[in-house]
């Protein structure tokens, strides 16, 4: 599976960038995790990248929140009728929602935490290398987004966690490291967050930004 970091809180040259957070997953399946705060991100840098945003074969909200939310209105323009796994709380005109409770399957091999405390969800894809589990903002933890989508699968551990881990504490880095193979903080993590990652886990750890092209 390809994952293609069309936005991230880093910019990268020649990319459009703002705080947000959006995530093109190519393997068995195309779909969008998150989608930014703005179309014109979505489309200026997947152009950029060479990636396409039209036929997906669904796409994924972490959570309501407008970094992650604000470029679906464009993906809907590209993809009318497709599918959003999301939390409860929100509608995308032009978008089906199909609101996410409890763990699940999405699509063969993708399955979703669940909606923890009812309000943010994570999905894990099984590649061959492993369990990747993809995260928005984790504001139910980090580390008990990873636990959830490991406990779906019947995992011990993920090969890869990327997303945002927002503000972590140490403790909660220490559980991830204990969970993941390879981390790769992102979007809301931090500096602090990654220094802590890279210096105490340099084998596990993966830097990301925006524009970083990831095969797992
Ligand atoms: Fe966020």
């Amino acid at each position: 599976m390809r994952l293609t970091i069309l936005n991230d809180n880093v910019p990268s040259k020649g990319l459009l960038n703002d705080w947000g957070w959006s995530v093109l997953a190519e393997g068995k399946r195309r779909f969008l995790f998150d989608a930014d705060t703005r179309g014109e991100v979505l489309a200026h840098n997947s152009k950029v990248l060479g990636v396409s945003l039209e036929n997906l074969d669904f796409a994924v909200l972490s959570h309501w929140h407008y970094d992650h939310y604000g470029g679906f209105e464009y993906i809907a323009e590209l993809n009318p009728g497709l599918s959003l796994y999301a939390p409860p709380g929100g509608r995308i005109e032009g978008l089906k929602v199909v609101e996410i409770h409890s763990a699940g399957e999405i699509s063969e091999e993708i399955w979703t935490s669940g909606a923890l405390d009812g309000f943010e969800h994570a999905v894990g894809v099984e590649t061959p290398s492993g369990l990747t589990a993809i995260v928005g903002c984790s504001h139910p933890g980090a580390d008990r987004l990873t636990k959830a989508i490991l406990k779906v699968f019947g995992y011990e551990k993920a090969h890869l966690v990327i997303g945002g881990f927002h503000y972590p504490s140490r403790r909660t880095l220490e559980r991830l490291a204990g969970m993941a193979e390879f981390i790769a903080p992102a979007h809301c993590s931090g500096d602090e967050a990654k220094a802590y990652v890279r210096k105490n886990y340099p084998e596990k750890f993966v830097e990301v930004r925006t524009g970083s092209v990831l095969e797992v």
